[in-house]
């Protein structure tokens, strides 16, 4: 084989040089280049790229069969997948350490090793280490193959020899191509390995399922191009103290996004939680102060998530404001809106809030919870029992609609939650029994009718 040429390319304008230098003379940027094997493209070979045009077609030539999809057996992971996995899908799965990515797919391979040709490539265990895992697991897994190895050519190797439906890499960052000199898991290593495994995947129509690490501000390690060139970005949050998982779709070509797989980490692996809805409340004998319930649609299902505010006299100059599973610059954001338009000031004070139970929510909607937590923690005066709340905080002070406000007022009423302050736009049209509506469209609306 040729040695393969070695250039260096700028992740952010996609430009390339021949030779590494500290800034893209393309786009300006510093830092950027990093090296890459190009394309071997001969004289003859560009000629008859020319010569043989690829075929145009019109849509409506195109066949629009839907992919079928493999159910992995794990019925969680089907769901934020889509349904199950797809043949050339490549699927990527982050998540830190010991967060349970090798045990959710060992399982799932397993399942689906009864029916399809599997193939687990491991770089960081060996596969006494898997064999170990798969026993502790009581998974059966004797039809699963193995292989301990990092170096992509023998992989790729091994792949075209076995010929299996669905192979795992565990992870992305343990392997290495010999046609680079940079060190396993740098950005050009990571991200010419995914590629060259995307495009076998894609060619050979297997699933690849791609485990990558993920860094201390929690994106996957290595370029954010790996997102873009596999099919579907999966995450896997919560709190390793605490035995929930949340497995939640951030990409998907194949299905919806924010789809959520609830699991819990037991000693026999992860077993599936079906009906989650309840479980990120703590368990309050008495309503206390800082606590306010909020609904979340995550997908195609609304979950009840208690968010817990803390408020206390600052000492600084610069007080603290610090959020947990939710996000910091927001949270900034509401102080101001409360000051503003609710006349309530927190400048003095440091501000802790926090999502239960280690989930992580993105959505808006959890906006007005978190203001009337932080209200009540500053007044020291707890929210009403048994009531919910949701709805996004415009600049304005208005309180905005959220979608499918519906479900999740009958989600709460479910669970058996009486009463639930909303944006008057989400205000249902019938009444849904047992549960009292509030609702506001502002700020100090909300602020006031918190302690009704
Ligand atoms: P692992 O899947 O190795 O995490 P990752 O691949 O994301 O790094 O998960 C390992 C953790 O899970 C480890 O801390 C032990 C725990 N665990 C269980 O609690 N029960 C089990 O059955 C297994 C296999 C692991
Ligand atoms: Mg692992």
């Amino acid at each position: 084989m040729a040695k393969a040429k070695i250039i260096y390319s700028c992740t952010e304008c996609g430009g390339q040089v021949p030779k590494w230098q500290g800034q893209c003379p393309h786009c300006s940027a510093w830092n950027t280049l990093v090296e890459s094997v190009a394309e071997p493209v001969s004289g003859k070979n560009r000629f008859s790229a020319l010569a043989t045009t690829s075929m145009v077609q019109t849509l409506a030539e195109v066949d629009a069969v839907e992919v079928p999809r493999t159910p992995t057996g794990i019925a969680e992971f089907d769901r934020v997948l889509g349904g199950g996995l797809v043949s050339g899908g490549v699927v990527l799965i982050g998540g830190d350490p010991g967060i349970g990515k090798s045990t959710l797919l060992l399982q799932a391979l397993a399942h689906l090793s009864t029916h399809k040709k599997v193939l687990y490539v491991s770089g960081e265990e060996s596969a006494q280490q898997i064999a170990l895992r798969a026993k502790r697991l009581t998974v059966d897994a004797n039809a699963m193959h193995l292989l301990a190895e990092i170096q992509l050519e023998k992989i790729q190797a091994a792949i075209a020899k076995e010929k299996p439906d669905a192979v795992v890499i565990d992870s992305i960052q343990t392997v290495y191509s010999e046609l680079l000199t940079s060190a396993p898991g740098s950005v050009a290593q990571v991200r010419e390995c995914a590629a060259q495994l995307t495009r076998l995947a894609k060619s050979s129509a297997i699933t690849m399922i791609l485990v990558g690490h993920v860094t201390k501000d929690g994106t996957l390690a290595g370029p954010r191009v790996l997102e873009h060139i596999v099919d579907t970005v999966l995450y896997f949050e919560g709190d390793t103290h605490s035995s929930f998982r949340l497995v939640r779709a951030f990409k998907n070509r194949f299905g919806a996004v924010n789809e959520l797989g609830v699991f819990a980490m037991t000693e026999k692996g992860l077993r599936e939680v079906s009906n989650p809805s309840a479980l990120f409340l703590s368990q309050h004998d008495v309503q206390v102060p800082g606590s306010c319930v909020m609904v979340t649609q995550e997908g195609t299902r609304p979950l009840l998530v208690e968010i817990q505010a803390l408020l206390d006299q600052s000492h600084s100059p610069t007080p603290r404001r610090l959020a947990l599973g939710l996000e910091q610059n927001r949270l900034a954001m509401l102080l101001a809106v409360l000051h503003r338009h609710a006349g309530i000031a927190c400048f003095d004070q440091d501000v802790f809030i926090n999502a239960v139970g280690g989930v992580k929510i993105t959505e808006p909607g959890a906006d007005l919870a978190v203001l009337l937590a932080i209200v009540s923690s500053l007044r020291n005066k707890p929210l009403p029992e048994k009531m919910v709340v949701f709805g996004e905080i415009g600049l304005a002070g208005e309180v905005r609609p959220v979608q499918r406000g519906q479900e999740r007022l009958k989600e709460s009423a479910k669970l058996g939650f009486t009463r639930a302050i909303i944006p008057k736009a989400n205000k249902p049209k019938q009444p849904i029994p047992g549960m009292e509506i509030i609702a506001v469209d502002r700020i100090e609306d909300a602020v006031a009718k918190m302690r009704e």
